[in-house]
């Protein structure tokens, strides 16, 4: 069972007593990003202060030294996900990952082909594929959401035929937080010879992933919603896919050579996607953050979010006015609106005191399709939120209208 007064003492940004300037720090906002604990700030470091010399390029034992920390931080993060360290290249984040994905495949298209996504994916997967299909001649099409707004595998089975090149879909979304069955939705691609793309950026930090079991072709995610650094993430693929996926970025320690004739060879994967100077700190970081999840395990990370997850609803759903878009969500996510107060406006006010949470479309701009709301506030917990949080939620968002009356 996680305690969250012991979690905090190791996230530096509950330091100062729990407070943000003069304000009670309730951070509600974590599918956005994560705090990030000291063991992960320290292992980031590291990099910076005891092993600062660029990689892949130097004959020298300082850069051997950051040579030998950058690949083993892959292979702690291949192990993470159970996936060979060769499968594993360091991006940006998922939005970099799914971007050389789509990009990376968009040979496989012809005019009249077809790429399956959904009204919940996120803009980093859409407006790639959007991109792709413009290209290419191919056409993006959705999968139906049943009533409640989920995609089932039927769904899928309904979209999917012999004119399917690639489905990518969010394990997790990231405003309602509907989590699917991976290895069934991958199966259902796989019937019709389509690539599956999983989204992993609101699963990875919140349930074990394995992609033998899983069997998606690719995996994105990034390390700053898992309390990892910002800018580094994760694409996962299969090596014989890694080996047809046409490279995003060229430049250094990309190639083995090239040649004036305009002849090239490449690295083989990873080194292959990871053109420039490599993100060492970040894959230190992220690697460290691994190891902490693991830590602390998945089992633990799930029951404390699903306790607070219940906690905000039941409250939430006893004030007038509050619709929560549904109270049976899988993830650590509420999704809500009041009849009175713009969501917007509503998250400015919970900020007011201290509730820090997001509002608006959260990237993903074709859920207003199904939920017929331009924007909702969305409070989305982790290891380190605890009752308090949640009671401040409740409270802030019973007394939106008395701050309307003093905003506005
Ligand atoms: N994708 C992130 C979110 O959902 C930024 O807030």
């Amino acid at each position: 069972m996680i305690d969250p007064i012991a979690m905090r003492e190791q996230f530096p940004m509950y330091s100062r007593g729990g407070m943000y300037g003069d304000l009670p720090l309730h951070y509600l906002d974590n599918c956005a990003t994560t705090f990030k604990p000291q063991c992960v700030i320290d292992a980031a470091d590291r990099y910076n202060t005891d092993i600062t010399a660029n990689t892949k390029r130097g004959d020298y034992a300082l850069a051997h030294a950051a040579d030998v920390a950058y690949d083993e931080s892959r292979e702690t993060v291949a192990s993470f996900i159970n996936a060979h360290v060769d499968e594993v290249c360091f991006t940006s984040g998922d939005t970099m990952g799914l971007n050389q994905v789509a990009f990376g495949m968009a040979h496989r298209l012809k005019p009249g082909d077809e790429i399956v996504v959904s009204y919940h994916e996120h803009a980093s997967v859409v407006l790639p594929f959007f991109k792709v299909a413009e290209r290419t001649g191919a056409k993006v099409v959705y999968v139906p959401l049943d009533e409640r707004g989920r995609i089932t595998p039927d769904a899928l089975r309904s979209v999917v035929n012999e004119r399917t090149r690639i489905v990518c879909l969010a394990s997790t979304t990231n405003v309602l937080g509907y989590s699917i069955d991976v290895k069934e939705m991958a199966a259902i691609a796989h019937s019709v010879g389509a690539i599956y793309v999983d989204d992993g950026a609101q699963s990875v930090p919140h349930k074990k992933t394995d992609v033998r079991e899983t069997d998606a072709d690719f995996l994105c995610f990034s390390g700053h919603k898992m309390c990892g650094p910002t800018g580094i993430g994760v694409m996962y693929g299969k090596r014989e896919l890694l080996l047809e996926l046409e490279p995003l970025m060229w430049g250094g320690e990309m190639n083995a050579r090239f040649n004036a004739d305009g002849t090239y060879t490449l690295d083989d994967p990873p080194s292959r996607f990871e053109a420039g100077t490599q993100n060492v700190s970040g894959a230190m970081g992220l690697a460290e953050a691994c190891r902490f999840l693991d830590g602390i395990g998945y089992k633990d990370i799930h029951d404390h979010e699903e306790k607070l997850r219940r906690r905000a609803v039941d409250g939430l759903s006893a004030i007038q006015d509050i619709e929560i878009y549904d109270p049976d969500a899988d993830a650590g996510i509420v999704a809500f609106n009041s009849k009175t107060v713009f969501a917007q406006d509503m998250a400015t006010l919970l900020g007011s005191k201290g509730v820090f949470v997001r509002s608006g479309t959260h990237c993903s701009k074709l859920l207003p399709i199904y939920t017929g709301a331009p924007a909702t506030v969305r409070a989305s917990f982790y290891i380190y939120n605890d009752e308090e949080d949640v009671d401040a939620l409740i409270d802030a968002a019973s007394h939106s209208e008395d701050f309307l009356n003093v905003y506005f």
